[in-house]
């Protein structure tokens, strides 16, 4: 597409994004608007980017894609992947030593899509190689439809929503207090919004007016679609993969179509992997420890415990007791369940 039709096509979208912010139901997230757009919450600054996601991109039979609900584990994931489809190939330097996991696997509505009016694309999507790792927090009935019919594969990674939830007010607040400290503005704005205490961020859980929440919609959307197409969306659990990641990473090997060779296997290479991916190893590279992703996100808060079973120290006995009775509600009857300590 030249510049002229990125341009008549980013008009288009202009107009259709003014048009549905009037019309979207809204609520605040931590001092920000989020909008109710096809059943689930959204930033007011990123619809446009899902809606250019939805509208232009065109997946391709090669493509591996991660989906996820924020602060599931896709960080892991994206450095697990990542490792597995380029561990044959000749580096002089393995990438991850040098790039922080979220920069070798792009999400699509943050860094492909994020500044969606923009020409050419920061992150020009034709020169990835084949196949393209690409990550979204889309839930699956709004993916773009080329990535429903092509040959695709989608990895999904779901975590139990407690520790979800704790992870997520870590790095929200880490965000709040890094936007709010960028200059007096920011600083005299946050006079207004103060910092959210657990207990209100829980409130905004049991609502669900959380980004890219419903948690449980979004979880059993993928679920159903790993059950009935099992060989395009590959269903995979944080807590399963901390209890036994071997396992786990020979099944994502085996599902993206490159499994590991027993020779592999002898050598100690999904051992290395797993190693080398390990939260120990990721917080000590240099290069997750300073710096940012897209102007606001500290490299190192993608890397906090890493634990199953946090929230214990978070929530009170009437907290847990509300959150098991929703949990337990909305899988009924789906045959997904957490597990909710190591
Ligand atoms: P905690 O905040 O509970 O520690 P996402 O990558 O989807 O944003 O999720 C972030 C969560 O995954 C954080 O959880 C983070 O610490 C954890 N995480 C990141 N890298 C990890 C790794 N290599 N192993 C285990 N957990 C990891």
């Amino acid at each position: 597409m030249n510049q002229n039709q990125t341009q008549e096509q980013n008009i288009v979208l202009q107009k259709q994004v003014q048009n549905l912010k009037k019309s979207l139901p809204k609520a605040n997230f931590i001092g920000s608007t989020i909008l109710k757009y096809q059943g689930f919450w959204c930033s007011e600054q990123q619809i446009k980017n899902v809606i250019a996601f939805q509208t232009q991109f065109h997946a391709r039979d090669s493509d591996i894609f991660i989906a996820s609900i924020p602060k599931t584990g896709s960080t892991w994931l994206k450095s697990l992947l990542f490792s597995i489809v380029n561990r044959t190939t000749k580096h002089t330097q393995n990438p991850l030593l040098v790039n922080h996991p979220q920069e070798l696997v792009y999400s699509l509505e943050t860094d492909v899509y994020g500044n969606a009016f923009a020409y050419p694309r920061p992150h020009h999507l034709d020169e990835l190689p084949s196949p393209r790792l690409l990550s979204t927090h889309l839930p699956y009935a709004s993916l773009p439809e080329s990535i429903k019919v092509s040959n695709c594969r989608v990895l999904y990674i779901a975590r139990n929503p407690l520790d979800t939830l704790v992870s997520l007010y870590y790095f929200s607040i880490g965000v709040m207090n890094k936007y709010f400290s960028k200059d007096l503005i920011k600083r005299f704005i946050s006079m207004f919004y103060p910092i959210p205490s657990m207990d209100d961020f829980f409130e905004a859980c049991c609502e669900e007016k959380i980004p890219f929440w419903p948690f449980f919609d979004h979880v059993i959307g993928y679920w159903k679609a790993s059950l009935e197409e099992p060989n395009k969306v590959l269903f995979v659990k944080y807590e399963d993969m901390k209890e036994d990641a071997t396992y786990e990473l020979k099944k994502i090997a085996q599902f993206v179509g490159m499994p590991f060779t027993t020779q592999e296997e002898n050598e100690g290479v999904i051992e290395e992997i797993i190693e080398m991916c390990s939260i120990k190893s990721m917080k000590q590279l240099e290069v997750n420890k300073n710096g940012v992703i897209n102007e606001l996100f500290e490299k190192k808060s993608y890397f906090r415990k890493g634990e199953v079973g946090d929230w214990t120290h978070h929530f009170t006995p009437p907290m847990i007791e509300k959150m098991k009775k929703l949990m337990d509600e909305k899988l009924q009857g789906t045959g997904l369940s957490f597990k909710l300590s190591p």
